[in-house]
C-alpha cells in the first residue's frame, strides 16, 4: 500500500512510461480488463509518485546465487503460483511486491522448502541453489533452510529463552557446544544487527521477548545469520514495526546485501525502492515483471506494474 509514500520524481518520465507498452501476452487473461479500468488520472498520478533517487546503480556481472525455473506451487488442488522464472544474484537484494494473496509468501518458502512442511502443499519445477537443486531427492531440507534463512513478518524469538541463547539456538541444534565460539558469534552477529551495545550487560538476564519490537526483529536477524546461511528470505520483515526501527533494519537490510543474497517480500513500495537492486512484481500468482529496480519503478514494462506501484490498487 503506497499510502503515505514521500512525493518526488519527475511526473513526465512516467507520462512517457504509459505511451506505446501493453501488457505482456503472458498476462493477457488476468490484468487487460483491470487496466483499462484503471486509467491513471495526472493529479493521481503525482500524488503516488515514488521516491527513485535512492536507488542504487546495480553492479553487473554477479553470478546468480538462487535461480528458480518454471516454478508451479499448489496447496491441494488449488494452484497459486504459475511458472515463475527468476535468478536471484549473489549479494544483492531483490524486493518481491504484490497485493495481498498473490502469492509473496508462499513463493518465498518455496525457496528454503518451508513451503512443504504446509499438509497438502506441493511444488513443481527447479529452484536452483549454486547450480544444485535444492528439491533433489538426496537433498535434506535442514541444510537448505540452514544456508536459506527466513526471518517473518512478526518478530519470532523463542520465548523464555534468553537474547544469548536466542541467538546460538540454532548452533545449539546442530551440537555445538563450544562456550567460546558460541560467545564469538553472539557479539559478532549482534554487532552486526546493531543490538551488542543495547544488550551487552543483559545478555543472560533477560529474555529475547523482553526487548522492544525493533529489536525483537534485529535479534530474530542476529539468530538467522548466527547459522551462516548464504541467502536471507525476509517476509516483510518491518511490516509491524515504528517507522524508526523499519529505517534501522532497512540500513541493516542494506548492510547485509554486501555479504548474503537477501530476497525480501514487502507491501512498502518506498522501501522497495530505498533498499532494493532488484525488484519482482507478482499478481494473481504469476510473475508479472522482474528487472533493475530503476526500470521496475522508473520504466515498467507493463502497465499493469505501473498501476501496482503508483497505488491504483493494492
Ligand atoms: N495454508 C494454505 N492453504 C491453502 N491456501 C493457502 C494457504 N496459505 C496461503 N494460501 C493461499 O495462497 C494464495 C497466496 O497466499 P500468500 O500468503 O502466499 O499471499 P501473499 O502475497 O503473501 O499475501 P499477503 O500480502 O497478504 O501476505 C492465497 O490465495 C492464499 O489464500
Ligand atoms: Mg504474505
Amino acid at each position: 500500500m503506497v499510502g503515505g509514500v514521500q512525493m518526488a520524481g519527475n511526473v513526465d518520465q512516467w507520462g512517457a512510461n504509459l505511451s506505446g507498452r501493453g501488457v505482456g501476452s503472458d498476462n493477457q487473461n488476468i490484468s487487460v480488463k483491470e487496466v483499462s479500468k484503471m486509467s491513471i488520472r495526472e493529479e493521481d498520478r503525482m500524488s503516488v509518485r515514488i521516491d527513485t533517487s535512492q536507488i542504487k546503480e546495480v553492479e553487473t556481472g554477479k553470478r546468480q546465487k538462487v535461480e528458480v525455473r518454471g516454478l508451479n506451487v499448489y496447496y491441494g488442488e488449488k494452484q497459486v503460483l504459475y511458472d515463475l522464472n527468476v535468478s536471484f544474484p549473489e549479494r544483492s537484494i531483490t524486493a518481491i511486491i504484490g497485493p495481498s494473496g498473490c502469492g509473496k509468501s508462499t513463493f518465498i518458502r518455496t525457496l528454503n522448502r518451508l513451503h512443504e512442511l504446509t499438509e497438502g502443499a506441493r511444488v513443481e519445477g527447479t529452484v536452483l541453489l549454486d547450480g544444485h537443486d535444492i528439491y533433489a531427492p538426496e537433498v535434506n531440507p535442514v541444510l537448505v533452510r540452514r544456508k536459506i534463512g527466513m526471518v517473518f513478518q512478526k518478530p519470532n524469538p523463542f520465548p523464555n529463552m534468553t537474547i544469548y541463547d536466542n541467538v546460538v539456538a540454532g548452533l545449539k541444534l546442530q551440537n555445538i557446544r563450544d562456550t567460546e565460539f558460541l560467545d564469538e558469534v553472539v557479539e559478532r552477529t549482534l554487532r552486526v544487527v546493531g543490538l551488542w551495545d543495547e544488550v551487552c550487560d543483559d545478555l543472560k538476564g533477560k529474555r529475547g521477548t523482553d526487548l522492544s519490537g525493533g529489536q525483537q526483529q534485529r535479534l530474530c536477524i542476529a539468530r538467522a545469520i548466527a547459522v551462516e546461511p548464504e541467502v536471507i528470505l525476509m517476509d516483510e520483515p518491518t511490516a509491524s514495526l515504528d517507522p524508526q526501527s523499519t529505517l534501522i533494519i532497512e540500513d541493516l537490510m542494506r548492510d547485509l546485501r554486501k555479504r548474503y543474497t537477501v530476497i525480501a517480500v514487502t507491501h512498502n513500495m518506498q522501501q522497495a525502492a530505498r533498499v532494493s537492486d532488484f525488484t519482482m512484481f507478482l499478481y494473481n500468482g504469476k510473475q508479472i515483471e522482474h528487472g533493475r529496480t530503476r526500470d521496475v519503478f522508473e520504466r515498467p514494462k507493463e502497465e499493469l506494474t505501473e498501476h501496482y506501484i503508483t497505488g491504483r490498487f493494492g
